[in-house]
């Protein structure tokens, strides 16, 4: 039985969890910085940085006390070292080697993108492979081929804009408030989806890769048309049948290029993770695929969609697994990349005589 102490600052959450043998989350607590970005309609770095060196004392603590567990029965500590906003990445970075380095723990450094696609796993750990996941979030949208367990190859990217920065900036347009994505959600619930024929970005070299800011502008120009910028809720019917229409572009476009990446090579096993991954508009676009072309979709519980570092400590456990510990110089990366590369974190010198799996509790 190993205990996993897992810290997640790389956007705008102040995040931390204890999680026990893979799945188990004894703890995870999340202080969310909305409040204190909502005003600007999107994170302000510096802003995210200040409040994450404020809370990220208390969270861990907090973490820990409700997971009923001091540090003396922790494992090892593991942090998302990138990508993100570095300046956010480096308080958490910082603050797990400081409580690795005082207790002789090692430290794990975990990609935020790897956590996102573990996001699943913390509720069905059995998931088979080979799989293809999605990864929809604020601040990434990409397609990644899992042929095996612990391995990602990079098969799609945006170009430009994130699914989840396309909601958060239709809704700043509209008025509509930060987070966009579930304000959006929330409004185009009923509304008609099909009141705005908006385009579908096809790549002209063939590849798979995402686009969002053709749409971005479309939804701009028609709302500017019918006079809803910045109209919010008092919009009405013309406002909802606007997101809805968008909600609608977003899903079919994220759904028709997984399907096509899937048929292109065998897969029906489809995970799907990050904040957009809550979206009721894309799990029934995904839900239909799936009977269509005989997928299975795991996606987190809601809870592990947005940030969180409960998914950062399922994570941790391949790499404690498999001894691949950090350096006492883990930097934070603002564009670490998954799939491109893998390659393992230089081994660290561990600091204590006792193995990975240190157990006897
Ligand atoms: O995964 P996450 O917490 O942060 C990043 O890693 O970027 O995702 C946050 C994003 C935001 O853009 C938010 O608007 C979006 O997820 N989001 C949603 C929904 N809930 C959150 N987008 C669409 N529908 C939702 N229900
Ligand atoms: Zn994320």
């Amino acid at each position: 039985m190993a205990r996993i102490l897992a810290i997640e600052t790389s956007c705008d959450e102040t995040a931390a969890a204890v999680v026990e043998d893979r799945c188990h989350v004894l703890s995870s607590v999340i202080a969310s910085q909305d409040d204190v970005h909502a005003r600007f309609g999107g994170v302000v770095p510096e802003l995210a940085s200040r409040r994450h060196l404020e809370c990220i004392g208390p969270v861990v603590a907090e973490a820990l006390e409700r997971a009923g567990t001091t540090l003396d029965r922790i494992d090892a500590v593991a942090v998302t070292s990138g990508p993100g906003l570095v300046g956010s990445l480096l308080v958490g970075v910082c603050a797990a080697k400081a409580i690795a380095w005082s207790r002789s723990l090692p430290l794990i450094a975990i990609n935020h993108l790897e956590g996102h696609v573990r996001s699943p796993f913390l509720h069905t750990p059995g998931i088979p492979f080979p799989a293809m996941a999605l990864v929809v979030s604020g601040g990434h949208t990409a397609l990644y081929r899992c042929p095996e367990e612990d391995v990602y190859e990079l098969v799609a990217r945006t170009r430009d804009d994130a699914a989840g920065e396309a909601f958060d900036k239709v809704a700043k347009l509209l008025g509509l408030g930060y987070p966009g994505g579930p304000a959006i959600d929330a409004l185009a619930e009923a509304a008609n989806e099909r009141a705005f024929d908006f385009p579908r970005a096809a790549m002209k070299d063939g590849s798979l890769d995402f686009s969002f800011s053709g749409l971005k502008t479309a939804v701009r120009v028609r709302a500017a048309e019918a006079g809803l910028v910045g109209k919010g809720r008092e919009g009405g019917e013309p406002v909802r049948d606007l997101i809805a229409s968008f909600q609608r572009a977003v899903a079919e476009a994220l759904v028709d290029t997984t399907a096509r990446a899937c048929r292109r090579d065998g897969i029906r096993t489809v995970l799907v993770a990050g904040g957009v991954a809550r979206n009721r508009r894309l799990r029934r676009a995904l839900d239909e695929a799936a009977a269509v072309h005989g997928w299975t979709v795991y996606a987190p519980a809601p809870a592990h969609t947005t940030d969180n570092a409960a998914m950062i400590g399922e994570a941790a456990f391949l790499h404690f697994e498999r001894g691949r510990f950090a350096s006492w110089d883990l930097n934070a990366d603002a564009s670490l990349k998954l799939g491109a590369s893998p390659s393992p974190a230089p081994a660290a010198p561990r600091p204590r005589a006792s193995g990975p799996t240190r157990s006897g509790r």
